[in-house]
């Protein structure tokens, strides 16, 4: 899977990742819509919108949506969505100060060079009293993707990638602190991933890599996914971890 801040690599995966991967979130999608009060006329900014899958969840809601990514293949599925989606970073968001009554981050502040400071730029363009609201993947013991990630590390003679410090429990409210925002209410939700068959199972664990790679690590995965699978193809149970805070 891609798992750096590569906007190259992003754009290449970003058809394969709203397939696949983007609705996974949606219950961390809900989750930090309700407790960030996102509801009629809120100005809501989506830093790492990907394919917009948040923002047109928070549209729905009646919030005034505003996206950034850096990769150009994510931000062109989103604008076909009818979406307002800008080329910028965590880093440096093209917007005055006080724009926004919510700026959600989801599954994308870890690929910030610098969490500390893509939040203190998170607050910049808060307006007064607004919501900073951040979700990301729960610590691997709570997620069944993880059993096939160390598969395909182990058959590639490889350490599977440690968490981030944004995953375990207390991860995020710890992030906030040090950028200066006060958490005010956080949790975890299940966030199953389904494929129907062992090519989509594949497909999605691989994403991003070639076709060989794909014959390659084909065995480990389907024989790591067997606990598993269901009459109705895979379901891994995995979990976000959200927080909503102020400044
Ligand atoms: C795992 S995808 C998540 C996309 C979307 N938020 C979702 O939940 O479906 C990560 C996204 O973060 C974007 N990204 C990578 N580096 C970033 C950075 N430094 N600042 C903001 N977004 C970044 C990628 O281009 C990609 O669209």
């Amino acid at each position: 899977m891609v798992d750096d801040a590569d906007a190259g690599g992003w754009s290449a995966v970003a058809a394969g990742w709203s397939e696949l991967w983007a609705d996974a979130a949606r219950p961390a999608h809900d989750a930090i819509i309700a407790a960030a009060g996102i509801g009629p006329g809120a100005r809501v900014l989506d830093v790492g919108c990907g394919s917009g899958e948040f923002l047109l969840t928070a549209r729905d809601a009646g919030a005034q949506v505003t996206g950034v990514d850096p990769a150009g293949g994510m931000r062109e599925l989103a604008r076909n969505r009818g979406l307002d989606v800008r080329d910028a970073d965590a880093a440096h968001l093209p917007f005055t100060d006080g724009t926004f009554d919510v700026v959600a981050a989801v599954n994308a502040l870890h690929f910030a060079d610098d969490t500390t400071a893509a939040l203190r730029e998170f607050a910049r363009v808060l307006a007064p009293g607004g919501r900073i609201a951040v979700a990301n993947w729960a610590e691997g013991a709570l997620n069944d993707v993880d059993v096939i990630e160390r598969a395909v590390a182990a058959a590639d003679e490889s350490d599977p990638l440690p968490d981030g410090p944004l995953r375990p429990a207390g991860g995020l409210e710890a992030a906030f602190a040090a950028a200066g925002v006060h958490p005010l209410e956080a949790g975890v939700v299940e966030a199953p991933w389904t494929a129907p068959d062992d090519e989509t199972l594949v497909r999605g664990i691989l994403l991003g890599e070639d076709a060989a790679a794909l014959d390659f690590f084909r065995a480990a995965i389907v024989e790591a996914a067997a606990p598993f699978r269901t009459a109705d193809g895979y379901v891994l149970r995995n979990a976000f971890r959200w927080a909503v805070g102020e400044v």
